[in-house]
C-alpha cells in the first residue's frame, strides 16, 4: 500500500462477513486487502447478538489485516433492516433576498427532513434527489435545477429520499463495530451500498432496481429520473432457498445447501430431460436418489415466491413500469444459473447480473466478480452526493475521490 489515505468496509451479511480495504490510485479506488469469514449472531440481515457479531468481526479484522499488513480503525458499515421505511419528501423554504444561498438550501433541506418518527425509529440517510425553484402553489410547476446555488428565485424546494430504520438496529451496527475495536458513522443502508459498483448514471435516470439476494435477506433499491425513490428489505434469501430444498424432500440443510450449490438451476424450463441425483436423508445412513427436475421445481417456485414480493411490492408502488434499464441482480443467491432468466421471465423487464464498473473501482478477479462483494465495495464508494452545494458557474468539481468521506484515514 503506497498511500497514507485509504478506506475501509464491514459488510456484517446474515451468511458471512467481509471486510475490503481501497487506496485511491489514478482517480479510482483500487482493493489491497480483504478479509472473509462467517457470520454470527446475525438473523435475517438483523444483528441479534453484538457479542455473537462482534466476535465474528474481529475474527475477521485479523484476516483483513493479515492480508495487506495494514491496521485501521474508521470503517464504512452496512444496515439491512426488514422494518426499513422510507419516503420521499418535499421542503420549501422562501428565498428573502432573492438569490439562493447555501443556507437557503440547508433550511429546504431541514424542513424536508424534519419527519416525525416514533420513538424508536431514526432517521440514518436523507438524499437530496431534486430541486425545484419557483413551484406555482396552484399547477405544482417550477422549474428543476441540480444545483440551486447562486440562481434567481423566490422559492426553493427540495426533494429528498429519506431512509428510516429501527433505533435498535443500528444500536446494534454501532456496538458490534465498538466491541470490534473499531469506529464508524452512520450506517449505510444496504442496496444503496451494493447499488453503487454497478449502476451507471444512465440506468438511474431510464428507471433501475437494484436486487441484493442475500442469504437471509433481499435488498431492493429502485432509482428513477436519476435519484434513488424506493428501497425495500424482504425477509427472504438464499437460505430460505435451502430451507425449502431440506422441507421438500426431508433432508438436512447441509446437504441441501449442498444439492442447490452442486445442482442448482432457476428454471425448469430450459432442463433437457431428467436424471437421479444422490442425497442423504434425514436420519439414515443409505443414500437414496431424487428427481433433478423436482428438486429445480422446488427451486424455481421458492424463486418465484421472492420475486412476486417484489413485484407486488413494485405494483404498490407504481414503479413496476418505471423501470427502463430493468434489474441488476447481485448478492450470493444470484449466484444460481438462470437467476436473470426466470426475473426476465416473470418480470418481462430485462433482468442482468450486476457488472463492477472498474473506473470506479478495482481489485482481484475473485473480489471484483463475485457477487457476495456487492456491498463490501459499494461501502467503499458510497459517499452521499453533495454535488448540490456547488454552485452552478463552478468548474471546480471534485473527482470521485473527493467525494469519499474524509473521515477514513489510517490508523
Ligand atoms: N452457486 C450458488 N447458487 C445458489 N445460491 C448460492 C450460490 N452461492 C452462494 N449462494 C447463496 O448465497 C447466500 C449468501 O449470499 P451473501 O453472501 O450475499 O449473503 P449475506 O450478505 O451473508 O446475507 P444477507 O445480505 O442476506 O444478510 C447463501 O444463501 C448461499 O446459499
Ligand atoms: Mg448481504
Amino acid at each position: 500500500m503506497a498511500n497514507e489515505r485509504f478506506f475501509v468496509s464491514v459488510d456484517i451479511g446474515s451468511s458471512k462477513i467481509v471486510i475490503l480495504l481501497a487506496e485511491e490510485v489514478e482517480g479510482r479506488l483500487k482493493v489491497f486487502g480483504h478479509g472473509i469469514g462467517p457470520s454470527a449472531g446475525v438473523k435475517k440481515g438483523l444483528i441479534v447478538d453484538v457479542k455473537k457479531a462482534s466476535q465474528a468481526i474481529k475474527a475477521v479484522v485479523e484476516k483483513a489485516y493479515s492480508s495487506c499488513n495494514t491496521r485501521f480503525h474508521y470503517v464504512s458499515v452496512n444496515i439491512s433492516d426488514p422494518h426499513l421505511s422510507v419516503i420521499n419528501r418535499d421542503g420549501q423554504v422562501l428565498i428573502s433576498d432573492g438569490i439562493i444561498t447555501e443556507k437557503d438550501v440547508d433550511l429546504a433541506l431541514k424542513s424536508a427532513k424534519a419527519v416525525i418518527t416514533s420513538p424508536n425509529k431514526q432517521v440514518i440517510d436523507t438524499v437530496p434527489n431534486r430541486f425545484t425553484i419557483d413551484k406555482d402553489p396552484v399547477t405544482r410547476q417550477g422549474t428543476d435545477v441540480d444545483k440551486p446555488i447562486g440562481l434567481e428565485a423566490k422559492t426553493l424546494e427540495a426533494n429528498t429520499h429519506i431512509v428510516i430504520v429501527s433505533k435498535q438496529a443500528v444500536s446494534a451496527v454501532q456496538k458490534s463495530i465498538a466491541q470490534s475495536d473499531l469506529g464508524s458513522s452512520s450506517p449505510v443502508l444496504n442496496s444503496m451500498a451494493a447499488s453503487e459498483p454497478y449502476l451507471s448514471q444512465d440506468e438511474k435516470d431510464n428507471g433501475v432496481c437494484l436486487v441484493d439476494i442475500g442469504a437471509g435477506v433481499t435488498n431492493i433499491s429502485v432509482f428513477t429520473n436519476g435519484g434513488i425513490t424506493y428501497s425495500e428489505v424482504f425477509k427472504m434469501g438464499g437460505d430460505y432457498i435451502t430451507e425449502e430444498i431440506a422441507y421438500a424432500f426431508d433432508i438436512p440443510l447441509t446437504e441441501a445447501e449442498r444439492l442447490k450449490i452442486q445442482y442448482g438451476y432457476a428454471q425448469t424450463k430450459l432442463l433437457k430431460g431428467d436424471k437421479l441425483i444422490q442425497f442423504q436423508p434425514i436420519g439414515q445412513c443409505e443414500k437414496r436418489y431424487l428427481s433433478y427436475h423436482s428438486l429445480i421445481e422446488v427451486i424455481e417456485q421458492t424463486y418465484l415466491e421472492l420475486f412476486t414480493l417484489i413485484k407486488q411490492a413494485l405494483k404498490i408502488e407504481k414503479l413496476d413500469r418505471s423501470l427502463k434499464s430493468g434489474f441488476i441482480l447481485t448478492g450470493g443467491a444470484t449466484k444460481i444459473q438462470g437467476c436473470d432468466a426466470l426475473m426476465l421471465s416473470t418480470f418481462r423487464i430485462r433482468s442482468k447480473l450486476g457488472q463492477v464498473d472498474i473506473d470506479k473501482i478495482q481489485g482481484s478477479e475473485k473480489i471484483i466478480s463475485d457477487p457476495i462483494y456487492a456491498c463490501a465495495l459499494g461501502l467503499l464508494l458510497y459517499e452521499p452526493d453533495e454535488s448540490y452545494l456547488e454552485e452552478l458557474q463552478s468548474d471546480n468539481r471534485s473527482g470521485l475521490i473527493g467525494k469519499i468521506k474524509g473521515g477514513l484515514f489510517k490508523f
